[in-house]
């Protein structure tokens, strides 16, 4: 079921739908790039502007790239932790917050390092793909990390001397067990599963909506592109998520929002 225009052209709810999500118990989201575009982040598949438009995240977020340029690297994410620290939540990250209120059980999953959806308040949060704003050691057997980021431009972990980086999972690498294993657990026991803002084709995140699908979820995605989901999904908004998700908050649960 397609998410539709009402006679005013505004985002229609169906009734169907409300009742449905007043009435669940457990609701879990997976989140990607597109939930933060409002926000004037740009989305990993979006071409990027000025100084780095010449380079694809895909070479710069590499350990490879790391190893053998860590300036260019280290540059590359101070830029986007700058974005990141002059944006603020939109309001689908704040209608997010107001749904985490009204559901009993609500897990958020999200791809994205931006940090945005805990800045508009919501408190279960799995960070699959890290954080930008904690550095850990690159050294494979060092543990030490820290949450921010210090001043110096290529720094140091103080413990074993090898270069610090930022705390995110780059191409190639494994995501940290126990979140995937906590998304994956939350994916297989929810009602109503939400994918929102995301291409859904980078894995193992892009296998999560079926794993919903398998213990019979009811998958809502929310993307103004059709992704390969979208077929799955019993209610498509082919809209952007700042447009649907507070229509949705403030419709469902009017007292919330
Ligand atoms: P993508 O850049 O692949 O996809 C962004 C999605 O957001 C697209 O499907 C857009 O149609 C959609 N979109 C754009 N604007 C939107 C809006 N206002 N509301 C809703 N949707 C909108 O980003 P991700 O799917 O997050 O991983 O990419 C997944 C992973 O690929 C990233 O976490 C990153 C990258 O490789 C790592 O760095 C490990």
């Amino acid at each position: 079921m397609s998410g539709s225009l009402n006679a005013f052209g505004h985002i229609a709810i169906s009734d169907e739908l409300v009742t449905f999500l007043r009435t669940a118990q457990s609701v879990t989201v997976l989140t990607g790039a597109g939930i933060s575009a409002e926000s004037g982040i740009p989305t990993f598949r979006d071409s990027q502007t000025g100084l780095w438009a010449k380079y694809h995240p895909q070479e710069l977020a590499t350990l490879q790239a790391f190893t053998q340029n860590p300036d260019l690297v280290l540059d590359w994410y101070r830029w986007r932790r700058g974005l990141v620290a002059r944006a603020v939540p939109n309001s689908g990250h704040l209608a997010l917050a107001v749904m985490e209120q009204c559901v009993p059980r609500f897990t958020l999953i999200t791809q994205n390092v931006d940090g945005l959806h805990a800045r508009a308040g919501t408190k279960n949060i799995l960070e699959l793909h890290g954080s930008l704003q904690r550095m850990r050691c690159s050294a494979a057997n060092c543990k030490f990390s820290l949450p921010d980021w210090p001043e110096e431009t290529t720094p140091r972990c103080p413990q074993c001397g090898a270069l610090l980086r930022p705390d995110v999972v780059w191409f190639g690498e494994a995501l940290d067990p126990h979140v995937l294993d906590l998304a994956v657990q939350a994916s297989r026991s929810c009602q109503v599963f939400f994918s929102i803002g995301t291409s859904g084709v980078v894995e193992p995140a892009a296998s999560l909506p079926y794993e919903a699908l398998r213990a019979e979820a009811t998958i809502i995605e929310i993307n103004p592109q059709p992704t390969p989901l979208n077929i799955y999904a019993k209610y498509s908004f082919l809209y952007p998520a700042g447009q649907v998700l507070p229509i949705l908050a403030a419709t469902v649960w009017p007292d919330s929002s």
